[in-house]
């Protein structure tokens, strides 16, 4: 059978991510720790996430360090603002080509990710500790990167929502 991004998205029961594409949460520990700003989070989450190629995750941020791993079809490349500089990861399984099966997102940075070569689809994990909230996550204004930011005005046209 082809596995294209319906058929993930009917079997792992995905649903729409406010910062685009689709994703399910798959684990969410029972123990509860008190973050660095005194806010109780679970220890740890986790989702599957898929991206097709008329998908973007838009740049936005949270305040955990968050894992991704790659699963299944095209390379995903991850755009972050580390100090100030624009990295792309590229999350495949092509090691010989420089792509990485893991990537870390550093908490508290700015990212954005597509579909490598603008076709397919890609379907990975991501897991963050502490655990996600929705009060950690911030989508970025488009304004206010190109402020910040101007030389990447261009890609902030791109990947940010609004
Ligand atoms: N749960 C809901 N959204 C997200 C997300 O963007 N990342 C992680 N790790 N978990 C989530």
């Amino acid at each position: 059978m082809q596995k294209d991004a319906q058929y993930y998205v009917n079997k792992l029961s995905l649903i729409a991510h406010p910062e685009g594409g689709f994703y399910a949460e798959t684990y969410r520990s029972k123990n509860i720790i008190q973050n660095s700003d005194g806010n109780q989070r679970n220890i740890s989450t986790a989702i599957y996430f898929l991206l097709s190629d008329t998908q973007k995750s838009h740049f936005h941020r949270i305040k955990s360090d968050e894992l991704w791993f790659h699963h299944d079809g095209e390379t995903l490349a991850i755009t972050v603002i580390v100090d100030g500089k624009i990295e792309v990861i590229h999350l495949g399984k092509d090691l010989e080509k420089g792509e990485v099966l893991q990537a870390i997102i550093p908490a508290n940075c700015w990212f954005a990710s597509e579909v490598k070569n603008k076709k397919g689809f890609v379907l990975v994990s991501c897991t963050v500790a502490p655990g996600f909230d929705f009060t950690d996550f911030e989508m970025a204004k488009k304004a206010d990167l190109v402020i910040q930011y101007p030389a990447y005005a261009g890609l902030f046209e791109e990947l940010c929502f609004a």
